[in-house]
């Protein structure tokens, strides 16, 4: 008797166990509607790679308030297209690349102009037409730091790509900080709490290297000097190196061919608010969704999702969405975005304002400026069509070109004439461009709740197209195994390792 009733028990907990793990089972059943608010670079590569983890039956909504390519945008000017905010990509951004070649667009390469740096008074730095003219010029100026400069980026980027490999081993990580610890270690997370002044002095870099070029490649990259954090200031002095190039017909292109091969659904309106639901299935369990709130033209809409992902700032002026109900509440990060103003100019340059009287010309074609704080701008440079022209003329600075000026605040008619001869078309874009850096710096998190991921964690390591499109991945990866139980392919230590005997 004992013993039937021992083995009923056996039997009742054996069906108890397999019940629960059917109930898990059918936690694990795939997420039925995913939501992507931004339709940025970040956001449509996102729903690109999502849509390669998840497979086809998953919807994958992606919001837009305004237009697909968010910081990737042109302006027209005289008949052509010139790129208004992120414009170069580095030839080692490999996401980029893979983009542009499975999209079937064109690279651009981009010409190279000489450089000047300009201190207010005259220029510290000019770049010549002759090789070893610039070599003999840099070593009597700088020393060695140059060469150091390109020794130390190589160094820094050679365990930035890493993290491809890790991408394609499918390892995610569930913050910033340990996806930079797993590219570069502790060199990478301490670089994160030192300016790029600090971590390059440490490193045995000239005062003066710093004060005149790293400072000019900081303030043209990112509209602030040497105090922000040294790994945006690596990625940007990465983006002095030659073969730099654009996407023919503009890198918003890259987005919207994204957006189509994802097959995700674009809603066009502002995402307000999220908040989480419990709802009954069929089955009479439960499950938890978030209902997102939108504003379209039609008027308020609201819709459930399993995940969901920004893919935007989420600071006050950007994002602005509210989250209401989370315990603990979830911060919405409301530390400022740096404004940059871009302004297009179709005119020709004042060469006697840079210290060169008439009929002076301008050897170099792209100013750069050290910290001095009687400049009202950070760069002046030509730029070239999207789609490449019949060029009709030569372009040296003293041509009638469209011109690109990056300034703190937008440019007084004085101070345009100033800086032009002459000029007629006239076009400004302001932008909040990238975080104002500090250090030492708080990364915000990733996962902002069990299914709400936070892409642009990562640009308060550093702001760029690729910077978010590997993000887009980490989170397609990481939205995946979370959601799949798949701990072993996140947050794995020593992959470098590990991954050695791997092919
Ligand atoms: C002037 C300038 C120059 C730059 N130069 C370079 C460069 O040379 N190289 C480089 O790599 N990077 C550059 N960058 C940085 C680069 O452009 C950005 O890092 C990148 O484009 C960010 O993409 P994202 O998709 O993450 O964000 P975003 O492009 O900002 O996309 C976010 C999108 O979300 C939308 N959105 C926001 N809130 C909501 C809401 N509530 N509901 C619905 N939609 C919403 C926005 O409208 C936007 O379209 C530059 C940036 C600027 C501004
Ligand atoms: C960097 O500074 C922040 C804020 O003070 C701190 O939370 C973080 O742990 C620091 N990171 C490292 C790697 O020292």
């Amino acid at each position: 008797m004992q013993r039937a009733a021992a083995v009923t028990l056996v039997l009742t907990s054996v069906l108890l166990c397999s019940l629960r793990a059917a109930a898990l089972q059918d936690l694990r059943h795939p997420p039925n509607r995913i939501a992507v608010v931004g339709a940025g670079i970040g956001g449509t590569s996102a729903a690109y790679f999502l849509r390669q983890k998840f497979g086809k039956h998953v919807q994958i909504d992606i919001f837009e308030k305004g237009e697909v390519g968010g910081r990737l945008s042109t302006v027209e000017i005289e008949g052509n297209q010139y790129e208004a905010g992120g414009s170069v990509i580095h030839p080692l951004n490999l996401h980029m690349k893979t983009f542009v070649k499975d999209l079937g667009l064109n690279p651009l390469s981009l010409n190279d102009n000489l450089v000047g740096i300009y201190n207010g008074d005259e220029f510290v730095f000019q770049e010549s037409e002759w090789f070893l003219i610039n070599v003999i010029k840099m070593l009597w100026h700088y020393g060695l730091n140059f060469l150091r400069m390109h020794m130390w980026v190589e160094d820094i980027l050679d365990k930035f790509m890493r993290i491809y490999r890790y991408q394609t081993f499918d390892y995610s990580f569930s913050s910033t900080g340990s996806l930079l610890h797993a590219m570069g270690g502790n060199d990478f997370t301490t670089k994160i709490n030192v300016t790029i002044d600090e971590a390059m002095q440490t490193a045995g870099f000239s005062e003066r290297f710093i004060n005149d070029i790293v400072v000019a490649a900081m303030r043209v990259n990112y509209g602030q000097g040497v105090k922000v954090n040294g790994f945006v200031g690596a990625v940007s002095l990465a983006g002095t190196s030659s073969g730099l190039w654009a996407v023919e017909g503009g890198n918003k292109a890259v987005c919207s061919g994204l957006l189509y091969a994802s097959k995700a659904q674009m809603i066009s309106g502002t995402v307000t608010s999220v908040q989480e639901k419990v709802r009954p299935t069929k089955s009479g369990e439960t499950v938890r969704l978030y209902e997102i709130n939108y504003e379209t033209d039609k008027g308020p809409a609201l819709d459930m999702y399993d995940i969901v992902i920004f893919a935007t700032p989420l600071s006050r002026e950007t994002g602005n969405v509210k989250f209401i109900g989370f315990d603990p509440p979830i911060n919405t990060y409301t530390r400022p975005y740096y404004q940059m103003v871009a302004t297009f100019v179709h005119g020709r340059l004042n060469p006697s304002f840079f210290g060169c009287p008439k009929p002076c010309q301008l050897s170099v074609s792209e100013i750069l400026t050290t910290d001095e704080p009687k400049l009202f701008f950070h760069s002046i440079g030509p730029l070239s069509p999207v789609k490449p022209v019949t060029e009709s003329g030569t372009s040296k600075a003293s041509d009638m070109r469209v011109w690109k000026v990056f300034s703190p605040e937008p440019l007084k008619d004085e101070e345009l004439r100033l800086l032009f001869e002459s000029y007629d078309t006239v076009v400004v874009k302001k932008w909040l461009a990238y975080p104002i850096y500090v250090t030492p710096e708080k990364l915000p998190p990733i996962i902002l709740h069990r299914a709400i991921y936070y892409l642009n964690s990562i640009e308060w390591a550093a702001s760029a197209m690729e910077m978010s499109a590997i993000s887009a991945k980490n989170i397609a990866l990481l939205s995946y195994h979370r959601w799949f139980g798949k701990d072993g392919q996140i947050d794995q230590e020593d992959l470098v390792e590990r991954l050695k005997s791997e092919l």
